[in-house]
């Protein structure tokens, strides 16, 4: 346990917090939740709730309108039956995968995870027993994983393929036809996988981000989907995430909740009822907001020299490449991580090294922040990696 890494986005974002706290014009560009209030209906369902005594113990899995209610917006959504029985609420989408590795994962079971990767895979991989396997990706690939490349790192211990579609860092969205085709090599291996699709919502350009399990018969027996209220609703601070899993497995999952924390907070899972039954229009608004700085973010770093990023389909994020920057070495400058820090401690901007999500050589930059932000936070990115 003490080998635990902390989270380095909540790190970097405390470093910004304290800054700003005292005095200085930070631009913290370094977290990954939606600026956005949440909306008001969903609000009024968490008052209502406490003033109608929605205060106390709920069963551990969820309450059941709940659970039925992330069953429906599934089925709706993915054209694929899903029961609510197949559905665990729990205390956000980080803790649906805590529960998912803990009730899946044996001693040295090894978890693919192709990088870049979310800060927090890896270290609730390990804290659950299970060896992360790290597979790189690349740029020029938009990083998305290759079946051959999923095929070389098989061993007799491999046990579970973890996929975030759309990503984050990089926010790229894979196609069907590629997910059919690490879902092929899944069954062939008999792989159980761990489908984080809880920016399944924010996706761009008319795009349609797919549920992996509907992608080919026979893959919902051994995959669970994570998701979640955070992103789609802008509920960060609600904590309600869920997993979408075969119906035993989802026992399990419930039983284990049930030992561990109980039930996610009541009041929470009112709002998040009234989020997923109420209108969602909110919903269209946020993401043609985040498309619209997408498109602002992506053409102001493609025009600095040096810099590369893959096409962004979908989440808020752009996780671009400054090797070169790094290569010439500025200012003694080698790393990402150190990258970071001058830019904090120069231009007063935060974001996240690479090194943290597996891929040093980049930085990743949430474009979560109102446009004025971006603009001037891209202003003193760009002073930076232009300064001789
Ligand atoms: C890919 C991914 N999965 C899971 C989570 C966790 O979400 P929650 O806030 O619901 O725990 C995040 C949050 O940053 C995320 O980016």
């Amino acid at each position: 346990m003490v080998a635990l890494e902390p989270s380095a986005t909540l790190a970097m974002a405390a470093r910004a917090s304290a800054l700003a706290a005292a005095g200085v014009d930070v631009i913290d560009l370094s977290v990954g939740e939606p600026d956005f209030p949440t909306p008001p209906h969903i609000c009024a369902a968490a008052e209502a709730a406490i003033r109608a005594g929605k205060t106390k113990y709920t069963p551990a899995a969820g309450i059941p309108a709940l659970r039925a209610a992330v069953a429906a917006d599934a089925t709706r959504r993915t054209g694929s039956e899903v029961t609510a029985a197949q559905v665990v609420v729990s205390n956000g989408a980080k803790h649906a995968l805590h529960n998912v590795f803990m009730a899946l994962l044996d001693d040295g079971d090894e978890v693919v995870i192709p990088a870049p990767f979310w800060v927090s895979y890896a270290e609730l991989v390990k804290l659950a027993g299970g060896v992360p396997v790290i597979l790189p990706t690349r740029l020029e690939d938009d990083f998305k994983l290759r079946p051959e490349a999923l095929r070389r790192a098989l061993t007799p211990a491999s046990r579970m393929l973890l996929l975030c579609s759309p990503s984050n860092p990089t926010g790229v969205v894979y196609t069907p036809d590629e997910l059919r085709a690490l879902a092929d090599l899944a069954i062939e291996a008999d792989l159980a996988v761990v489908a984080d699709e809880i920016y399944d919502q924010l996706v761009f350009d008319g795009r349609a981000a797919v549920s992996f399990p509907t992608l080919r018969p026979g893959l919902a027996e051994r995959t669970v989907v994570v998701g979640g209220v955070s992103k789609t609703y802008s509920m960060t601070g609600w904590r309600i995430g869920w997993t979408i899993a075969p119906e035993a497995l989802s026992k399990a999952i419930g039983n284990l909740q049930s030992q561990e924390t109980s039930n996610p907070s009541s009041v929470s899972q009112h709002a998040a009822l009234a989020a997923l039954t109420g209108p969602q229009a909110c919903v269209l608004e946020m993401c043609r907001e985040f498309q619209r700085r997408r498109d602002l973010v992506a053409a102001r770093l493609r025009r600095i020299p040096g810099v590369r990023l893959p096409d962004i389909g979908g989440a808020f994020y752009a996780f671009f490449d400054i090797s070169a920057a790094l290569a010439a070495g500025v200012g003694g400058i080698t790393t990402s991580g150190q990258w970071c820090e001058q830019l904090l401690e120069r231009e007063h901007v935060a974001l996240v090294a690479g090194s943290a999500f597996g891929a040093e050589g980049h930085v990743r930059m949430s474009f979560a922040a109102a446009e004025a932000k971006l603009v001037a936070g891209l202003d003193r990115i760009e002073r930076f990696l232009s300064r001789g």
